[in-house]
């Protein structure tokens, strides 16, 4: 059999290069085009598209999942989920997870790719025993990164754990792109001789071996790679679809995808694409090679933060200084993966570091919290000099449960402090995860204005007047 293939242009493809700005519209008129053209599944929802569409493009995103499914009957449907905090920031409590994932599902959603920043295990297990019992297909990612703690041993004892848990298949989450080719092969071969489940790859180009890191994974028996149709393909997002549909024909690993169906979905997303770029969203620096990304093992998008924190307070010229601080900081966090939510609080300490001249002088919530336990198992011991960490944890508390089992269920609650602006519970959630925009969209959803004679009357349809 061939390998498989997931698309990624309609969700990862347009939120690595043009800050998740396709519209419901764009989305589906690409997505219906591809329904028939071989695919394992089609990425299209989870990730910041869920805050995208309610924040920027004044969309509801469950609309958006009913929609593409009506146009894609005959292809799996996948989104991207941060295990406890959903599409969120925060930790939310088991049954809003468990109504999230019910309410995913019932929408269209087939596959949910579960992740945590921390690998910490704990913090998927309600998203899988929900998706299980709702039917879906679950798929665990491992967040990739490097560190003398993740060694091949340290991913195969997650993987032998994540098959215990009962998911369907295990994706490798390179977010970084940092991945190199033969260290792809080795994990590769080493996840297959352990668990029985299928393996993905997701790679970003960013650093410019992707493809070279996909071949050798193939060569080493991965199932499934992850690509994007090609306008929407490299740089910041996946290797191309159609250069590996090319480059496997006729070898045992064809992945026999439809070449026409693909040339219609290229010129509209070649299309798209234009759009984005003349109006600045798509800068074309995300589509070219950047060699930082080996050298400091940092992620794309958190280095233009990073750019961006330290502009902003006029520091640019301590640039240097703080990459060099990143893997400190992340060492003295006992090694966090830089992915969402960690890549954010790992960079702002380390600017903080930076420029106030004395580290850890100013610690934000996150990273206190975190250094409570609230986040989970750090993958390595916490090193901060204990002067420092005495100071953060100031005789509280250090949880070493699961952060979750702190909670109360709180769906019921959120149900009635919104009952005058939620009409359904998928809009319960939108307000769960992200209640000012959230309010404000559904706000003005539900409103319909009346122009009569000059006089502007606004009815709102469920507060009434
Ligand atoms: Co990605």
């Amino acid at each position: 059999m061939g390998i498989k293939i997931v698309e990624t242009s309609l969700r990862d493809g347009h939120q690595s290069l043009f800050a998740t700005r396709m519209t419901t519209e764009e989305v589906v008129s690409v997505a219906k085009e591809i329904d028939g053209a071989g695919f394992h599944a089609l990425e299209v929802w989870g990730g910041a598209t869920f805050d995208s569409c309610l924040r920027f493009l004044n969309e509801d995103p469950w609309e958006r999942l009913r929609k593409v499914k009506e146009v894609c009957p005959h292809t799996k449907l996948q989104m991207l989920f941060r295990g406890q905090n959903i599409l969120g920031y925060r930790h939310y409590s088991d049954d809003v997870v468990d109504m999230f994932v019910k309410k995913s599902i019932e929408n269209g959603i087939d596959i949910i790719r579960v992740f945590d920043a921390l690998n910490d295990l704990r913090n998927l297990k309600q998203a899988v025993l929900s998706c299980k019992k709702y039917g879906g297909e679950c798929q665990i990612a491992l967040s990739y990164t490097t560190s003398p703690v993740h060694t091949i041993e340290y991913y195969v004892n997650l993987a032998k754990e994540i098959e215990k848990l009962g998911a369907d298949s295990i994706c490798i989450k390179d977010m970084a792109g940092v991945l190199l080719p033969q260290d792809a092969y080795d994990l590769v071969k080493a996840l297959k001789s352990n668990t029985k489940l299928p393996i993905e790859l997701h790679g970003h180009c960013t650093a410019g071996i992707c493809e070279m890191t996909y071949f050798r994974a193939i060569e080493a028996g991965v199932d499934i790679i992850d690509c994007a149709i090609s306008p929407l393909s490299n740089g910041t997002a996946q290797p191309s679809t159609q250069a590996f549909n090319s480059s496997l024909r006729g070898t045992k690993y064809d992945p026999k995808l439809d070449e026409k169906a693909l040339d219609i979905a290229s010129s509209k997303l070649t299309t798209i694409k234009d759009k984005y770029l003349k109006n600045g969203l798509l800068n074309p620096k995300s589509l070219s090679v950047n060699p930082n990304i080996l050298k400091y093992q940092v992620p794309g998008g958190m280095l233009s933060n990073l750019m961006k924190q330290l502009s902003d307070q006029g520091a640019m010229d301590k640039f240097e200084d703080v990459l060099k601080e990143v893997p400190l900081v992340r060492k003295e966090l006992g090694y966090p993966p830089l992915v969402t939510p960690l890549s954010q609080m790992v960079g702002t300490q380390a600017v903080l570091n930076v420029i106030t001249g004395e580290r850890y002088k100013i610690v934000p919530k996150e990273i206190n919290d975190y250094l409570h336990g609230r986040y989970g198992k750090a993958p390595a011991p916490i090193t901060l000099d204990e002067t420092i960490l005495n100071r953060i944890i100031n005789n509280e508390e250090v949880i070493t449960c699961r952060p979750a089992d702190l909670l109360e269920p709180e769906f019921e609650s959120l149900k009635e402090k919104y009952k005058d602006i939620a009409k359904s519970d998928e809009d319960v959630l939108s307000l769960a995860l992200f209640e000012k925009v959230a309010t404000d969209f559904l706000k003005k959803k539900n409103t319909i204005i009346v122009n009569k004679e000059d006089q502007v009357i606004e009815f709102n349809l469920v507060i009434g007047g």
